[in-house]
């Protein structure tokens, strides 16, 4: 059988994973044509394939016949996937936010696992497994921040520190605010709507908390408490409409959240029958994302598309409001809102946690070292308390 013929774009940590990968599992059945970069010039040590920086001229080689895109170059990745169009050519991409921008599905040759959850195949999991239809999706969604929360609250390393050693692994974006304040864990939570709820959201119809620091004090009290931070993107079809946040979470420590490590991303999922499923895989990195990349060439040979569908647009933009709360000893199941009124109007000092009024939200309360758990309830009138920031809980 004759052996396709890939154009790989880039050759960074995603770029040089889908090369290893290839090396290792792929030159029997797959031959790399060429790989473009930005820089001619800079030494790649292993890479032994003709190196181009013109990038339009490699797809539009009569003799390519896969594209694999690892810039995370957006506007001139449009340009090579419309010429993919154009040639009848694979587009196989890691870039979320490319992704993200296609409209509407139809391409039978375009596939994108890498985009979300890196090594976890959730992209073919929400196409093929769930025929009943899938009532919540709730994942950590973004290795970098995992790993730093991870480095923070196992090794007591500065927020800064975990920053630098994401870095150095390759795991951060090259605008790392995409990572820090939630843009990439949402850019992928919305791509994973359009598979699981046949839903397309824009970037607004998503509420996104950005990750804060964590002073001494936060530490020890959520490791006191056997608590654990995850950065949590979830989106749950409340009566037709969709709900979608992301935000950093409070999680019990036996919750399998709190055993996703470093660069591990999972992926939770709630079908409409009522049955629970839970994924994990790492995240982030060259090897679990040229896996990724890789994994879709092998897919696609064996005859896998995603489904042809009409995306519906968003019903409604989640409505999502903060509050302050104090440290109370415990009032589990019975704080209302007069009984917060009342707190503001003593004047108590407030803890810098997050909650979401739009559902039934668990928020961990604290002051002078002590806390609790509580159940807030929708009754609770959004207007009446002056946002500040709550961490919901799960168990
Ligand atoms: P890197 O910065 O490590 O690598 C980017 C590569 O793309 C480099 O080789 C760069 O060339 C090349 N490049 C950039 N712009 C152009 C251009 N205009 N023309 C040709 N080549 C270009 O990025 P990553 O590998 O980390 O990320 C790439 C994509 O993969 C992004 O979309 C990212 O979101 C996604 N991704 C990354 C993961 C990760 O763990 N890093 C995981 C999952 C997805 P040069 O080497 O010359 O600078
Ligand atoms: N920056 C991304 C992350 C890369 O940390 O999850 C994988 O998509």
């Amino acid at each position: 059988m004759k052996k396709l013929n890939i154009a790989l774009i880039g050759f960074g940590t995603a770029g040089r994973g889908f090369y290893e990968a290839w090396q290792q599992i792929g030159t029997a059945r797959f031959n790399i044509h060429g790989v473009a970069v930005k820089d001619g010039e800079k030494v790649r040590n292993g890479l032994h394939v003709n190196v181009t920086t013109d990038v339009l001229a490699l797809i539009n080689d009569p003799a390519v016949d896969v594209v694999v895109e690892a810039t995370g170059n957006v506007k001139e990745a449009k340009l090579w996937y419309e010429a993919t169009i154009k040639n009848r050519q694979l587009f196989v991409t890691a870039n979320k936010q490319l992704v993200s921008q296609l409209s509407g599905f139809g391409n039978q040759n375009l596939l994108y696992e890498a985009s979300c959850g890196g090594a976890l195949p959730i992209v073919r999991l929400l196409e093929t497994c769930f025929p009943h239809g899938i009532s919540s999706i709730r994942g950590v969604l973004n290795g970098s921040t995992n790993y730093i929360l991870t480095r923070i609250f196992v090794d007591g390393f500065s927020f800064n520190d975990g920053l630098l050693i994401a870095k150095e692994a390759g795991f951060v974006e090259a605008d790392e605010r995409l990572d820090l304040d939630g843009g990439d864990p949402a850019t992928k939570l919305r791509i994973l709507c359009r598979h699981a709820f046949g839903i397309r959201l824009h970037a607004d119809d998503v509420s996104v908390f950005p990750l804060f620091g964590f002073n001494d004090v936060d530490v020890k009290f959520i490791r006191r408490n056997n608590l654990a931070v995850r950065y949590i993107a979830t989106a749950a079809l409340d009566e037709g409409k969709v709900v979608a946040r992301v935000a950093p979470e409070l999680v019990a420590e036996e919750h399998p959240f709190a055993k996703v490590l470093n660069e591990e991303n999972a992926v939770s999922i709630i079908d409409k029958g009522g049955e629970s499923y839970f994924f994990k895989a790492k995240g982030a990195g060259k090897q679990p994302t040229g896996t990724a990349l890789f994994n879709d060439l092998e897919a696609w040979s064996q005859g896998f598309r995603y489904k042809k569908r009409k995306l519906a647009k968003a019903k409604s933009s989640p409505e999502i409001s903060e509050v302050i709360v104090r440290t109370v000893v415990d009032f589990r199941d019975q704080l209302t809102a007069e009984t917060i009124e009342s707190w503001i109007e003593g004047g108590f000092r407030f803890y810098r946690l997050r909650c979401y009024l739009h559902e039934l939200a668990q928020i961990a309360v604290v002051e002078s070292g002590e806390a609790c758990v509580f159940v807030l309830s929708k009754e609770l009138s959004r207007q009446r308390f002056k946002p500040e920031s709550v961490l919901s809980i799960e168990h």
